[in-house]
Formats: structure tokens, C-alpha cells, sequence
């Protein structure tokens, strides 16, 4: 790892032997970004990539000039990385190069989660300095090189110096790509379909995924990978974006006349507006640039390993996260200490490690139209307490979970009646209805320090060990009364610093409580969130074959570790679907694993077949947690009856492949899944998962075979073919791999 300076051409070049960045000082003293992407050989010069400007009325107008970090008004018109305006209202900025510092490690942004090192010589930070003459504009630009990855941060950093200036559009990168041979991948959907993997071929024009919702939204995912057409789950190249932010975003893509691309990512700027005073400065959210020539399993990886293991922290990154049972779909509103003692004690005679109060403890919540921000114990419900109900909990055995939605306030709440200005919205007018509640403006100081007062009583007065933090209405009326008139444009982000602040000081304070977050499910399932909470909740959607689909997509950038993924059930209570419940399982097995039903209300069979489950889960939960995962077979092909992914152990000692059947057919095709990630020269013993006497499917794990047989021929499925025809729908069967 080196970022090498070369003072002829003034080229500076971040290399790592995985992947490279070529920067390039211009004779007019602009910075340019040459290239991003394949490692690259040090000591060559390579101003070859920088186009040559065509003289054109003695200008450059139009010519595609890979600048670092764009700005407008100076011939380049396509989308910029900065528009600001100084005191005379222009916003017309030539950024030029002023000096350039590399340090060792990387430092931390203020106020913003981002990736980490735990020793300085992990990683290389470059800032390189530009500044406009005219409105006294500084840019501190970041390039952090990690050493044994294919990974880039940056994040840009803008300083007002002799004058006041006004920013408005403020991109945490933008990356010029020498041609537009690629595919675009974004993550999208809505409530309980979240993570839908949608693909188009990028051309002339732009195209663009954000969030207006003050959050990063179910819509789309703060996330941008491109791949080469060829490019497979294997094989070929691809690039990714990811930011690190949990709120309004903008993530887009532009084709030029030239056929070139420039890739943006940043805080969404229609929703943005900053104001800085001279000697004030303003930092913008980390993104992740992700490089692979692996195919998007290779892109993937880079990214799981990241986020694993240097944005998540704390006492939980390299835990064995707990198998949890949440009541949210047993009960609802509708619980007393009784029942969920019943509950705790069903569940922890199942193997249940962790039991989670979801909703409704607390002021006279019996639906969701009441008590948001009163965080005291309803003793209609729970007339001993909080703290009693958890010790019956613990007592039995397991640890005790509390589910709390601290950005929130129920128009029917004592916090609002003595705080109505704490909730966002615009004096005079009416707020727009959403879940019958009210959104908190987190950007004010005086909210954050109420709400961490309010919950470290909640944390401290009971023996919690897991917190579920929810978030269920996006931001309308964006307005704080915190703030003049002048400074609105700045509410959005102010909010998600105040979030993040509030996080910061629980997690640091408690530092043993795991933190899972939810949005409504997923719909801020960001980088952002995963460097305070290292587990989310992914989707409302429990359904096991939606959640084929929505594990895939998430699983673009986010790792195992971090997907909350539980048993729910039949008919489920999204879809209606019926799914036996080895199926449940096995697909939430890859994942952050747990139940959200009745357990009283189970079957003997459904008891069995949980025990077991929880069985064969807790033997390979590291594998499940922190493995290396495969994507194989995508449930998102119309031509597949059949879905498969695998994760190996990172020792790889051991992998388990998943295979489900979505819709059966008769006379069904041919089914082979070919494997990957084993080692080639290790031989593996195979055992199938669920022992089912006369399966059909059983010749598949036949046994010991060698990781290049498997990767060649794969697991045969289609040796009983007809007799598998009659499996039926939603079929699921967990292999096993143990190396000899
Ligand atoms: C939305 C979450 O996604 C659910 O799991 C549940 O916690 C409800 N909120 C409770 O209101």
C-alpha cells in the first residue's frame, strides 16, 4: 500500500496491489481523477488517460475532463460534485490545487459514523487541498486506501476562509469512468420488499436513485454498483458506491456525448442547503468505493468485510449475536406480564437465547396511535414493572430485549403535550398523517440530551442486554424550529447528526447492549446505522420466499452479520403464505437468526423441529454470522424454479449451501448447483439437512467429495428427478460441508 507522489507530472497514484486510484494535478492547477479501479503498476506516468482538452473558441468547453471533484460554471456541464455561492451570489467556483498530505491510518469524520482502522498502518489517508481564489472556498479532499482491500473511502471536507458561503449541492465523490460499457444495479422497493435487485444498462442521459424521506429509505438503498456486461456472480469486473449516511441521498449516474460516465453520491441536494460563516467548515458522509475483477461475489466480499469488520464495533462485532424470540407477531399490542412470561419460558425450552418486548410496553399504548415518547412501563400491562418482568425473564435463563422508537412522539403523549415544538413540522400548517405519529427534530440539541436521559433510565433500570431500535414514519413538513428561517436547507442533515449523536452516547454508555435497527423493516437498512448497530432488522416481510429475494439483494453490500432474519408463522402474516417451517428456517438461518411467533401456540412437530433448528444453527452459527457468503442461484430468475446461496467458515473448515424450491414443476429441469469459495485440493463429507427419510434430494449430499469436484459438478439434485417432481412447492434443504 503506498500513495505515490511523483512531482514531474504531479501525479498522485494510491495503490494496494488490489486496486488503484491515479490522481493528476492539470496545468491549470485542476485536480483530476484518471483512473479508479484495476491495480495499476507504481513508477509509470500515466497523464496518457487525461483527455487532451480540444481548443474550441480558445476554451475547453464540453470536453470531458475527469475532474475530481467537479464544480459548475467553468465548462463542465454535466452533474457536479459542489454548487456553492459566495457574497456575490455566484456559483461559478474553479477549485485549484494547493498542497497535498498523506498520514498513516485514517481519520475519524466529526459527528458522522465511518470506516475504521484499529492500527495506523491498516490503512493510508490522502487529503489533497484545492482552493477557489475568488470566494476563498478550501476543499479538503479524502482518499483512504486500505491495505489488504479493494476498497477506497472518500469524503470531502468544505471550508469557508474569507467569506461567508452558501453551499447547495455538496457530493461526497464523484468518479469519471472513461466509457459507459456497464450495467447499473441499484437495491429498491417499498414497505416488506425491500433490497429488490433491479438492473439497466447505463445510456446517454442520467439516471438517479435518492431519498427525499429524511431517511435512507425501503425505496432505494444508498447504494450504486455497476458491472460489465459479462460480468457474473464469479467472474468480471464491477464497482461499487456505498454511503455511509442514513439519511436523504442521491446516488446517480450520467452518460455523456463522449459516451463517458461520471458517477455521483451524496446527501441528496434538493433537500439541503448549508450556510457557513468564514473559518467554518462542512464534512460530508464517507462513501465506500468497492473495486472487484471477482464478479459481484467478489464485490460483495469486499464489502462484507468492511462493514464486518471496520464500521461495525463495539463489544457485539465478533460476538455470537443471541437466537432471539420477538412477540411482535405473537401478541401485538395485546400482552401481559403473564403471557410473556409464558412466552420467555415456551421459547427458552425451544433453545431461545434472547427474549425481545416489542412494542406496547410503555405509556397506554394499545395501538400505534398513542404514547410515542412516554418511556415509562404501562402497569396496566406490566403492573411490576419493567425491571421485574425482565428479571422473570432472565431468570429463566434468558437474556431480556426491549424494543423503543426514541425519534418519535405520538401526538397523544405527555412529551408532546409539554413539547409540541420538538415535533417537525411548519407553524401554521398541518402535518401530513403517517402511522399516527409525529417525527422528533433530532437536530435540536436540547431533544437529543432528553431523549438519552430518558432511555438511559430505561437501559439502566432493567437488566437489558438488546435493543431494538425502530424508526416507522419518514420526515414530512421538513421544518425546525431550532433554526432561522435562512438555515431550513440544513434541518434534514441536522436531523441525522442529532440521530447519530443519540446513538453514540447510548452505545458508548451501554456498552454490553446489542443494538438492532429497524425501520418499518428496512427502510434504513444503511452503512450508516451498522456502525452503532451491527444487526438490522430487514424486512417486515417474514415470508420466506420474499425473503429469498430480499436477503439476495441485501446481500449486495451487506453481510450476514448484520440481517435480521426470523421464523414467523403460517400463513404468514404478510403474504398468507404457507411455507413448511424447515423452509422458514433455512432461509432465515443465513442471517441473524430467530423466531417472531407463538411459541405456545406450536404444534409437538413444529416444537421438534424448532429444537432442531436451533440446534444445527448454534453448531455453525459463526459460519452463519461471519462466513464468507455466495450468492448461486438467484430466486430473481424467471426461468429458475429453484433459488441457492452458500457461506463457507472463515477458516474454511466447514460451508453450508442452501437450495429452495420456489414452484415445482413436473418433469422438472435439471438441477445441479455448482459451488464455490471450498478449497479445491480439501475433501468434504456431506450431510443433508433435514433427515428426511426417502428424500428425493438426499443422492445430493453423497459423500466425501472434493471442493474442485464440487466447484466443477456441483451437488446433483436431479438424480431422482421425477420423484422430486412430487416435493411439492417451497421445498428447502440445508447441506453441510465438513472438510476432512
Ligand atoms: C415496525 C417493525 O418493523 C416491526 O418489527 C415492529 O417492531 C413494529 N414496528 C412495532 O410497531
Amino acid at each position: 500500500m503506498t500513495v505515490e507522489w511523483r512531482p514531474d507530472g504531479r501525479q498522485l497514484h494510491l495503490a494496494n496491489g488490489l486496486v488503484s486510484c491515479v490522481l493528476r494535478v492539470a496545468d491549470d492547477d485542476a485536480l483530476l481523477l484518471l483512473h479508479h479501479g484495476a491495480p495499476l503498476p507504481l513508477g509509470q506516468d500515466y497523464a496518457h488517460l487525461a483527455p487532451t482538452p480540444t481548443p474550441r473558441h480558445g476554451e475547453r468547453v464540453g470536453d470531458p475532463m475527469p475532474s475530481a471533484y467537479p464544480t459548475s460554471g467553468i465548462g463542465d456541464f454535466r452533474i457536479p460534485a459542489l454548487l456553492a455561492r459566495g457574497p456575490d451570489g455566484a456559483s461559478t467556483l474553479r477549485p485549484q490545487y494547493r498542497s497535498h498530505a498523506v498520514e498513516p491510518g485514517k481519520p475519524a469524520l466529526p459527528g458522522l459514523p465511518s470506516t475504521y482502522v484499529e492500527s495506523p498502518d491498516e490503512a493510508e489517508t490522502l487529503t489533497v487541498t484545492l482552493g477557489d481564489d475568488l470566494t476563498g472556498l478550501f476543499l479538503d479532499l479524502r482518499w483512504t486506501l486500505y491495505r489488504d482491500r479493494p476498497i477506497v473511502t472518500r469524503s470531502a471536507t468544505i471550508r469557508a476562509t474569507t467569506a461567508a458561503l452558501d453551499l447547495d449541492t455538496v457530493m461526497s465523490a464523484v468518479i469519471d469512468l472513461p466509457d459507459d460499457d456497464w450495467i447499473l444495479l441499484t437495491l429498491d422497493g417499498t414497505w416488506a420488499r425491500e433490497a429488490e435487485l433491479h438492473e439497466r444498462p447505463l445510456i446517454h442521459g442520467r439516471v438517479a436513485i435518492d431519498s427525499t424521506r429524511g431517511i435512507s429509505s425501503a425505496q432505494h438503498n444508498p447504494l450504486l454498483v455497476l458491472r460489465r456486461p459479462p460480468t457474473d456472480e464469479a467472474h468480471g469486473e464491477a464497482l461499487g458506491l456505498s454511503l455511509v449516511y442514513s439519511g436523504n441521498f442521491l446516488a446517480e449516474a450520467e452518460v455523456d456525448s463522449f459516451a463517458t460516465t461520471r458517477l455521483r453520491i451524496g446527501i441528496e441536494p434538493t433537500t439541503f442547503g448549508w450556510h457557513l460563516d468564514p473559518g467554518a467548515s462542512f464534512t460530508t458522509p464517507e462513501v465506500v468505493v468497492a473495486w472487484s475483477d471477482a464478479g459481484l461475489g467478489g464485490l460483495s466480499a469486499a464489502f462484507h468485510g468492511l462493514f464486518r469488520e471496520r464500521l461495525a464495533r463495539g463489544t457485539w462485532r465478533d460476538r455470537d449475536r443471541p437466537i432471539l424470540l420477538n412477540n411482535w407477531e405473537a401478541t401485538y399490542y395485546d400482552f401481559d406480564t403473564e403471557r410473556l412470561v409464558a412466552i420467555a419460558t415456551s421459547a427458552r425450552d425451544l433453545g431461545v437465547e434472547l427474549f425481545v418486548l416489542d412494542d406496547g410496553w410503555f405509556g397506554h399504548r394499545d395501538a400505534d396511535d398513542t404514547s410515542l415518547g412516554d418511556w415509562v412501563v404501562d402497569r396496566r400491562k406490566l403492573p411490576d414493572g419493567l425491571d421485574a418482568l425482565a428479571r422473570r425473564i432472565t431468570d429463566l435463563g434468558l437474556r431480556f430485549g426491549l424494543w423503543i422508537e426514541p425519534e418519535m412522539v405520538s401526538p397523544d403523549s405527555d412529551l408532546f403535550r409539554a413539547h409540541p415544538d420538538w415535533a417537525i413540522g411548519v407553524p401554521g400548517r398541518e402535518r401530513t398523517q403517517s402511522r399516527r405519529q409525529l417525527v422528533l427534530d433530532l437536530g435540536r440539541p436540547e431533544v437529543v440530551d432528553h431523549l438519552a436521559d430518558a432511555l438511559t433510565a430505561v437501559f439502566a433500570g432493567a437488566p437489558i442486554s438488546y435493543v431494538k431500535w425502530d424508526m416507522n414514519r419518514p420526515v414530512t413538513e421538513p421544518y425546525s424550529l431550532g433554526l432561522p428561517p435562512e438555515r431550513q436547507g440544513e434541518m434534514a442533515h441536522r436531523a441525522v447528526l442529532g440521530m447519530y449523536e443519540l446513538y453514540r452516547r447510548l452505545t458508548e454508555r451501554f456498552p454490553d447492549i446489542l443494538f438492532e435497527s429497524c425501520a418499518s423493516g428496512g427502510a434504513r437498512f444503511d452503512p450508516g446505522l451498522l456502525a452503532f448497530a451491527p444487526q438490522g432488522w430487514t424486512s417486515d416481510d417474514t415470508d420466506a420466499i420474499e425473503r429469498l429475494a430480499i436477503q439476495w439483494g441485501t446481500s449486495l453490500a451487506y453481510p450476514l452479520g448484520a440481517m435480521g432474519a426470523h421464523v414467523s408463522a403460517v400463513p404468514n402474516h404478510q403474504t398468507g403464505r404457507v411455507t413448511p417451517i424447515a423452509t422458514r428456517a433455512a432461509v432465515a438461518m443465513f442471517g441473524v437468526f430467530g423466531y417472531e411467533l407463538d411459541p405456545t401456540a406450536l404444534t409437538d412437530d413444529e416444537r421438534t423441529a424448532i429444537r432442531d433448528q436451533i440446534a444445527l444453527y448454534t453448531r455453525h452459527r459463526a459460519t452463519f454470522q461471519r462466513g464468507t457468503f455466495h450468492r448461486l442461484a438467484s430466486p430473481l430468475d424467471p426461468s429458475r424454479r429453484h433459488a441457492a446461496w452458500m457461506v463457507v467458515a472463515a477458516d474454511g473448515a466447514e460451508a453450508i449451501v442452501g437450495v429452495y424450491g420456489t414452484l415445482n414443476r413436473p418433469t422438472p429441469e435439471s438441477l445441479r448447483v455448482r459451488l464455490r469459495g471450498l478449497d479445491p485440493a480439501a475433501t468434504y463429507t456431506l450431510s443433508m439437512w433435514p433427515e428426511i427419510p426417502g428424500d428425493p434430494l438426499a443422492p445430493a449430499a453423497t459423500g466425501p467429495r472434493t471442493g474442485a469436484d464440487l466447484h466443477a459438478t456441483g451437488l446433483v439434485f436431479d438424480r431422482e428427478r421425477h420423484a422430486a417432481a412430487t416435493l411439492g412447492d417451497f421445498w428447502a434443504r440445508l447441506i453441510v460441508l465438513e472438510r476432512r
